[in-house]
């Protein structure tokens, strides 16, 4: 694998960190390849008790890189690799557990609906940016977001898609805990130390349990969101706004 990934794993935590961070680790395919592969690898290893996904530099993930957006909106096939990652989130039987020092857009916060716990600076600011870009919701977040913070909010977040702040994103139980950025690490691995020191089966079984009652629901939403986010992507909309990005600039949407 090569650097934009860094995967380590010891005292039964597999610590998953996505390296781009000059890019504020956008994900490409080949980044979304290799999580997946990391994770799955993890969760078929007994001594894995718990998977921590973090990243290097300053944000978590800036969701998924716009370049290869573009790109996929002429090569179809290019959206299934996002979505074999997001179905491996799904079905994962290891807890997983985020650790977010900074951005989290797009992806970058659908991921955290998929995490057992979830960490954040201080400093993190969370955006779901779809309709801003043309584009609708993915990861599941069409069924998860409102289940957790009904419909209004969801409209607002996936919608209007303003940034929101740790504090917030922890008021709407997207985060578990909130911390200053120079103890992020370290209440993370204290909380992965904890739950690796627990019974593993009686954990698995758990989240399971919990996870079991969307489980059928939730894999037919990732299937449905990833076609309806593919077709967006051929959209005029989207490649207006997709443009706007790489030239820094504000979309104009007044000729729709
Ligand atoms: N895809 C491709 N490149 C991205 C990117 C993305 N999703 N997000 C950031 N980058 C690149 C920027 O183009 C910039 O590249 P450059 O240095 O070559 O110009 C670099 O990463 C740094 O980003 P910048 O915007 O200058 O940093 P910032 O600290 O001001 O803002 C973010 C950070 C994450 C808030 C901002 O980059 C952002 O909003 N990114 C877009 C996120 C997005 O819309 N993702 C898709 C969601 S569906």
């Amino acid at each position: 694998m090569s650097d934009i990934l860094r995967v380590t794993t010891e005292d039964r935590i597999c610590q998953v960190l996505m390296n781009r961070p000059d890019k504020k680790n956008a994900l490409t395919l080949e980044m979304y390849q290799g999580l997946t592969d990391a994770m799955l690898a993890a969760d078929a290893n007994p001594e894995v008790r718990v998977i921590m996904l973090g990243s290097t530099g300053d944000s978590f993930c800036a969701g998924n890189d716009i370049a290869d957006f573009i790109a996929a909106s002429s090569q179809p096939d290019a959206i299934k690799v996002p979505l074999f990652f997001l179905q491996t989130l799904a079905s994962l039987t290891t807890p997983l557990i985020a650790v977010v020092p900074g951005a989290a857009v797009g992806i970058g916060t659908t991921i955290l609906l998929h995490c057992d716990l979830v960490i954040a600076s201080d400093q993190a600011r969370f955006q779901l940016p779809f309709a801003r870009l043309g584009l609708v919701p993915e990861g599941g977040s069409s069924l998860l977001m409102p289940q957790l913070v009904g419909h209004r909010r969801a409209f607002e977040l996936l919608v209007l898609g303003d940034s929101f702040s740790a504090e917030t994103a922890s008021g709407l139980g997207l985060v578990n805990w909130v911390v200053a950025q120079d103890s992020l690490q370290a209440k993370a691995l204290h909380e992965a130390t904890k739950l690796a020191a627990l019974a593993p089966e009686a954990v698995r079984q758990s989240k399971a349990m919990l996870r079991s009652h969307t489980q059928s629901q939730l894999e037919a939403v990732l299937v449905a969101e990833v076609n309806q986010f593919a077709e967006r992507l051929t959209s005029e909309e989207a490649r207006e706004a997709l443009m706007a990005f790489m030239q820094k600039r504000e979309p104009d949407f007044s000729r729709f």
